[in-house]
C-alpha cells in the first residue's frame, strides 16, 4: 500500500487531496498547525471507505525540526513514503509592498517558500534513502509572472516556488536520485486562503471585482484536488507540472460566463470558515 504524506491539510485544499488518495486506497498523513482540526479532520478521512489508514501529527512548516519528526512519524507508521506534498500555504495582507511590516514579510516568505524549500529538501533525503518517490510543489498567483497590487509578497514566492521545483527537478534527474519532482497548480480556490490573511490571524474584504472574478475562474477544492490526485497517481515522470485552470481553460469560462452565473460567496457556503 502507498503512503501519501500533506503539510497544511486539516482543511482546504490538502484535506480534499487527503480524501482523494484515501479513495485511491493510499495510507494518509495529515498535518497541520492545530490538534484540534487535525482530529476532525481524520474522523471525516475515516468516514471514507479506503483499504488504506489515516494518521495526522502537528507540523509547523517553518520549523524544520517539526518537518523532520513528520517524516519520522510517517516512516514509523507506514514504512515508507511514497508521495510527499509540500501544501502548506498562508495569503498576505491586500497592502502595497511597502506597507507591509517585516514581520508580515517573513511570515509569507517563511511558510510559503522557505517551509516549502526544506520541506523538499528533507522529504527528498528521505525518500532517496528509501529507493524513490515523489515530491509535490504548490503554484499559486505570480508563478507564472502576473503582478497584482496586494498579492506582491505571496506571488514572489510563489514564483520562487517554481523556479525551485524546476531546480530540483532538474537536480535530481543529474545526480539520479530516483525522486520524481512536480508543481501542482490549483488556479483559484474557494477556501479560507482567499479571505484570511497570515494563516486566519487577519480578514481580507474582497472588493466585489474580485468576487466577480472568483465566481468566473474558481472552484472548489474538492474539484481541483481530485483532479490533481488523479494526475499525480498517474504520473511517473519528472518535472512535471500538472494544472487545473489552464489558459484555454480560463478563457472559456470568461467566453460562457455570461450563461454561468455561479455564486460562491453566499452564506451556506461549506468550504468557507473552517
Ligand atoms: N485558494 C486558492 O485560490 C489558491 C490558489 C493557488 C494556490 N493555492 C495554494 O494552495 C495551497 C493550499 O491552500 P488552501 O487554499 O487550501 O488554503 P487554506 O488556508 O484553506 O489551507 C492551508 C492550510 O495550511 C495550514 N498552514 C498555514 N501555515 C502553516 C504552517 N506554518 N505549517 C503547517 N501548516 C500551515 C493552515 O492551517 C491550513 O490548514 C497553498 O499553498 C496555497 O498557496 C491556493
Amino acid at each position: 500500500m502507498k503512503t501519501v504524506v500533506i503539510t497544511g491539510s486539516a482543511r482546504g485544499l490538502g484535506f480534499e487531496m487527503a480524501k482523494v488518495f484515501r479513495k485511491n486506497n493510499f495510507n494518509v498523513v495529515i498535518s497541520d498547525l492545530n490538534e484540534e482540526k487535525l482530529k476532525k479532520a481524520k474522523e471525516e478521512l475515516e468516514k471514507i471507505e479506503s483499504d488504506g489508514k489515516v494518521s495526522y501529527t502537528l507540523c509547523n512548516v517553518t520549523k524544520s525540526d517539526d518537518i523532520s519528526n513528520l517524516i519520522d512519524f510517517a516512516k514509523k507508521e507506514f514504512e515508507k513514503i511514497d508521495i510527499w506534498i509540500n501544501n502548506a500555504g498562508v495569503n498576505q495582507p491586500e497592502k502595497p509592498i511597502w506597507e507591509l511590516t517585516e514581520d508580515e514579510i517573513n511570515f509569507v516568505l517563511n511558510v510559503d517558500l522557505k517551509g516549502a524549500i526544506m520541506g523538499s529538501k528533507l522529504a527528498l533525503l528521505q525518500l532517496q534513502k528509501d529507493g524513490g518517490g515523489a515530491i509535490y510543489n504548490i503554484e499559486g498567483y505570480g508563478s507564472n509572472d502576473a503582478m497584482m497590487l496586494g498579492l506582491s509578497i505571496y506571488g514572489t514566492s510563489k514564483r520562487a516556488i517554481t523556479y525551485f521545483t524546476d531546480a530540483l527537478a532538474k537536480e535530481s534527474q543529474e545526480k539520479n536520485t530516483n525522486v520524481i519532482v512536480g508543481k501542482l497548480s490549483p488556479g483559484i480556490m474557494i477556501t479560507d486562503f482567499i479571505v484570511n490573511a497570515l494563516g486566519d490571524k487577519e480578514k481580507i474584504n474582497l472588493s466585489e471585482k474580485t468576487k466577480k472574478v472568483y465566481n468566473i475562474l474558481g472552484d472548489y477544492p474538492d474539484v481541483v484536488a481530485n483532479f490533481l490526485v488523479t494526475e499525480m497517481i498517474k504520473n511517473t515522470k519528472n518535472g512535471v507540472r500538472i494544472a487545473w485552470l489552464t489558459n484555454k481553460k480560463a478563457a472559456w469560462r470568461f467566453m460562457t460566463s455570461g450563461f454561468n452565473k455561479r455564486d460562491f460567496f453566499s452564506d451556506n457556503n461549506k468550504y468557507l470558515g473552517r
